[in-house]
């Protein structure tokens, strides 16, 4: 059977690590309250000239090394991100130019936290109709450009980043590597929970992000569990068969009541949120980079991808390395 194999990561940071201290310095708040509510130690925050499209450059190339193939074998990029380089064209088009894959599929999805699933999911219905048969999925975000610095409810809570898998059409068998099943979901009806309060076709600014997050995490605990475990019914596995949950980073006490949903130890979640906060899209593929580099995850592992964010949007992919 034909299934999208991720066979390389890579991410990439800004140089600049703004700690929790330095945030105390500019706002209301302090260490023992951002670490206690949310996990959160520091974060990275590009500098001037340092952007999403760069970023995710970075972290593609990365990815494309890890995968030991050629930037020209690249027939399809899917670029997850709510902080595009330009309103157009789209910075999946720019990271092309900059690998020099020019004439491959390339387009953004936007599901801001979300994206990365479904840029993936995406992805993988593309490679599986045989449209490409080698993908580079992004997740690229530079969030300290949209956020509110005078407000101390939100500011504390976000970071810049981008991560990268290279994924490939292969034929595997049965118990072979690849996706094994995505579910996503969307609901509109809560968009006042956690939205920018600008755009191109209203305020003709960029706005800055806005969130009730007691009201986001709510939410997220519910639809996160739910969403999990209709993946695992769709591939037809167990929570305890996962070796790895990669979760999308928002808040160390999402991670925890979510593994403790599902009966899931502590020690099979990988938490990257202590050093990179919320880097939206990009938080997914960075944890999980951080954690294949690291090499914690492994060949024959398998993998429990999961995020929720703005829209809402939320999703889950379980996938066998
Ligand atoms: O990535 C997309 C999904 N996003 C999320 O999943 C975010 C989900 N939400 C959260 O992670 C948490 O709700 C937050 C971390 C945003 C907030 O934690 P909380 O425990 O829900 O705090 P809260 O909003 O209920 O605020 C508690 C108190 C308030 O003071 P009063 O009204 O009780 O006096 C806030 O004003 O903490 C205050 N506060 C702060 N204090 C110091 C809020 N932000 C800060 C701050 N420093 N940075």
């Amino acid at each position: 059977m034909i299934r999208a194999v991720i066979t390389g990561s890579g991410s990439a940071l800004p140089a600049n690590c703004v700690t929790n201290a330095d945030l105390a310095e500019r706002v209301d708040t302090s260490d023992e309250w951002i670490v206690e509510r949310t996990g959160i130690r520091q974060r990275y925050i590009a500098a001037e000239g340092e952007t999403t499209s760069t970023l995710a450059t970075q972290a593609a190339r990365r990815a494309i090394e890890d995968a030991g193939v050629d930037a020209a074998e690249i027939g399809l990029i899917v670029l997850a991100t709510a902080t595009p380089d330009h309103t157009f064209p789209a910075t999946a088009t720019q990271v092309q130019n900059a690998l020099g894959c020019n004439g491959c599929v390339a387009f953004d999805v936007q599901a801001v936290c979300s994206g990365f699933l479904y840029a993936l999911g995406t992805a993988e219905s593309l490679l599986r109709t045989g449209m490409a048969k080698k993908a580079l999925v992004i997740g690229a975000e530079t969030f300290s450009r949209i956020l509110d610095w005078e407000d101390r409810t939100t500011c504390v809570l976000f970071g810049d980043g981008a991560g990268a898998v290279v994924l490939e059409a292969r034929d595997v068998a049965e118990d072979g590597p690849g996706i094994l099943s995505t579910k996503l979901h969307a609901d509109g009806a809560h968009c006042d929970l956690l939205y920018v309060d600008g755009g191109p076709s209203t305020t003709g600014e960029v706005g800055k992000l806005r969130m009730k997050g007691r009201e986001v995490f709510r939410h997220a605990v519910v639809n996160l569990a739910d969403v999990l475990r209709e993946v695992l019914v769709d591939a037809g596995a167990q929570a305890a068969d996962i070796d790895w949950v990669v979760p999308h980073q928002a808040n160390a006490r999402i991670l925890d009541a979510t593994a403790r949903k599902l009966d899931l130890p502590a020690e099979k979640v990988v938490v990257t949120v202590d050093q990179h906060a919320n880097t939206s899209a990009a938080s997914v593929p960075l944890a999980f980079d951080v954690a294949r580099r690291d090499g914690r995850i492994k060949e024959g592992d398998l993998v429990m991808f999961e995020a929720m964010g703005g829209g809402f949007t939320w999703g889950a992919s379980l996938a066998r390395m």
